[in-house]
């Protein structure tokens, strides 16, 4: 018998990938300013990991002004957006890869200086991140996550409306697809998880309730693209952003059955040991696995991510654990990551001091292998 590789096609949705070797969602922080719309230097970036028929997630953008919780982010909700992402999406498609977008509202992990007007951010309940964790003002200065303000029922259609217009606007971009990001304790995990959400509406309390707002997401985004073009990612056993549910499976098992019937074109997860990658070199041991605990419930293309090396995901997905796997940080240091895989080349480390902000260096200088690295 004949066991899939991370070179076998995939059909995924409506797109037949080439191989399984896709780019995760990565906040580079890298958009013009203050637009916040991509630039040449982000298509150059996403080109350059493009390859025919593999599958780039491209990073979280906020759908609405209240969504950013970090400055530099591209968003989804302007004209301008729109045009920075159709020329990143053109590029891409140049050479023959497929691009979705990450849809993304941060909730409470946000900080009042990114807010129109100074607003506090807003979050299911007015329950703030824990003190230990700290973040930047949107000036660059280090700062205390604030309380933020629990939506008002009546506001939250307005959220969901902004993802469809985001989803909207995407389709306007040209993307292949949207990615609804429901990880890494952002809005919609806020929403889903008991610590977070300490509503009394039918938003919070049970976990129907709490999966409530996600569902409405997921629905109006199908809405606009029809759901072989949507995929969805989840943190179950996460611990990003002071995110984590006390008994994760009940919740999880039952947003995952829930998705099964809307025919989604993947579920997407992140690896609990590599929760909270984006902030720090981790490794978190004795921790489940998402792809095997909730691969025997989801019936569709099952994608995962965290600290796979080309061994390990092979492994992942001949042993039937999952579909494909997303790379991110050795794909940030390796445009040519899924060539390097497939012929056992050496990978370039990456650097971490260069995840976040700038220009070329760390973005668009990491070499295709047999050249030379940067000085
Ligand atoms: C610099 C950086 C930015 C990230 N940005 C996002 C993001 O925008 N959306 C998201 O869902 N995950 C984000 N993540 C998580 C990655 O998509 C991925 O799940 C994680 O890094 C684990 O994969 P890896 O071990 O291959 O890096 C980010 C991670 C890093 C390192």
């Amino acid at each position: 018998m004949n066991f899939p590789s991370l070179f076998s096609p995939l059909q995924v949705g409506p797109y037949r990938l080439t191989h399984r070797v896709v780019m995760a969602p990565l906040t580079r922080m890298r958009a013009e300013r203050p637009s916040l719309a991509p630039r040449p230097l982000n298509a150059e970036y996403y080109a350059q990991r493009a390859t025919p028929g593999g599958l780039i997630i491209a990073e979280a953008s906020p759908v609405m002004a209240g969504g950013f919780g970090n400055p530099g982010v591209p968003g989804i909700h302007s004209e301008a957006q729109v045009k920075g992402w159709r020329a990143v999406v053109d590029a891409v498609h140049a050479r023959g890869g497929l691009i979705f977008l990450q849809l993304w509202h941060v909730g409470r992990v946000s900080h009042s200086s990114f807010q129109p007007g100074g607003a506090l951010p807003v979050a299911p309940s007015a329950v703030p991140i824990s003190a230990e964790l700290k973040t930047m003002t949107a000036d660059g200065k280090p700062a205390s996550y604030e309380t933020p303000r629990a939506l008002e029922t009546s506001e939250i259609a307005g959220i969901v409306e902004a993802f469809r217009q985001g989803a909207s606007n995407a389709m306007k971009a040209g993307f292949d697809g949207v990615e609804i990001h429901g990880a890494n304790g952002y809005l919609i995990e806020q929403f889903l998880q008991s610590r977070s959400n300490l509503r009394t509406d039918r938003y919070g309390g049970g976990i129907e309730s709490r999966a409530r707002f996600l569902m409405e997401i997921t629905e109006a985004v199908i809405g606009v693209w029809g759901a072989s073009r949507v995929g969805v990612r989840l943190s179950p056993y996460g611990i990003a952003n002071d995110s984590g549910e006390a008994d994760p499976m009940p919740l999880y098992s039952h947003v995952v059955q829930t998705l099964n019937p809307l025919g989604l074109a993947y579920l997407h997860f992140i690896e609990p040991r590599s929760s909270g990658a984006g902030r720090a070199e981790v490794n978190h041991q004795n921790v489940p696995s998402a792809m095997v605990l909730f691969r025997p419930i989801w019936k569709g293309i099952l994608i995962t991510a965290g600290g796979f090396t080309g061994e390990t995901a092979n492994a992942a997905i001949a042993d039937g654990h999952a579909d494909a796997i997303a790379f991110g940080r050795i794909f940030i240091s390796n445009p040519d990551l899924p060539r390097r895989l497939s012929q056992g080349l050496p990978l370039t480390p990456y650097n971490r001091a260069t995840f976040y902000g700038g220009e070329e260096k760390g973005y668009t200088d990491y070499p295709v292998y047999g050249e030379l690295e940067p000085a």
